[in-house]
């Protein structure tokens, strides 16, 4: 396959990545969490993923807020909590208290997406909103003006290690296309399948930041693939 110039995406005029890379922990090793944590910061990962799942908006359960609260002065990392749950407006506090640094819900799982963005806002947490791909981008439309973060799931929720969903890269672009049309922004997350051959065509579809668990945890030398990544060599 060619590989195109990514040099336009990844990087601005001053040479700086504006792709970012996000581990999430769910393939992570749980019994050395702390040991896998340092090494995705060692890596170059600038973010991490929690993905807290509560076995009722998706079939699995993960990541319960006292392993937030364990990572609270763990990591300089930002820390995304990922709510894969109903009713997330009881959990935003909560959320907020454990030490989570944006907290993004779903947008199937409550009507309320202004009032919720708003409330994360005064919590003075990055406020996120995020879509299964199967909903359209219309669901969200009135929270993508003051939300900080879209987080568009790319595979079906709820378990790691899957491939991507194709239609998935027509969504990127769509938020990407809405952001730059009406000023907005919203930081463009895509997370799910992210590995070797999808990452490229993510970030041109518009992704600022790539989620990434079993491709990033699962690799020998997590540092020198996170180095390719940012360098667009892979
Ligand atoms: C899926 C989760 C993802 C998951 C991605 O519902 O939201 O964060 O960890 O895993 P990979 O990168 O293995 O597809
Ligand atoms: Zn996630």
């Amino acid at each position: 396959m060619m590989k195109t110039n990514l040099t336009n995406v990844m990087k601005n005029v001053k040479g700086e990545h504006l792709m970012k890379l996000s581990a999430s922990i769910l393939s992570a090793d749980y019994l050395n969490l702390g040991k896998d944590i340092r090494r995705a910061g060692e890596a170059g990962c600038e973010l991490l993923h929690l993905d807290i799942m509560d076995g009722h908006f998706v079939p699995n359960i993960a990541v319960g807020l006292c392993i937030v609260d364990a990572l609270k002065n763990e990591t300089g990392l930002r820390k995304d909590a990922h709510l894969m749950i109903s009713n997330p407006e009881a959990m935003i506090e909560p959320t907020a208290e454990a030490g989570a640094d944006s907290i993004i819900f779903h947008g199937e799982a409550t009507p309320h997406h202004l009032r919720l963005i708003r409330d994360i806002k005064r919590l003075g947490k990055q406020a996120g909103i995020a879509l299964t791909p199967e909903t359209p981008i219309e669901m969200i439309r009135f929270a993508l003006e003051e939300a900080d973060i879209v987080l568009q799931v790319s595979v079906c929720v709820g378990f790691g290690g899957q491939k991507i969903i194709q239609q998935v890269y027509s969504k990127l672009a769509q938020l990407q296309e809405i952001k730059s049309r009406c000023g907005y922004a919203y930081e463009i997350q895509v997370d799910g399948g992210i590995n070797a051959f999808t990452y490229r065509k993510a970030i041109e579809c518009g992704a600022d930041v790539l989620v990434a668990g079993s491709f990033l945890f699962g690799s020998e030398d997590m540092k020198k693939t996170v180095e390719e990544i940012k360098a667009g060599l892979l």
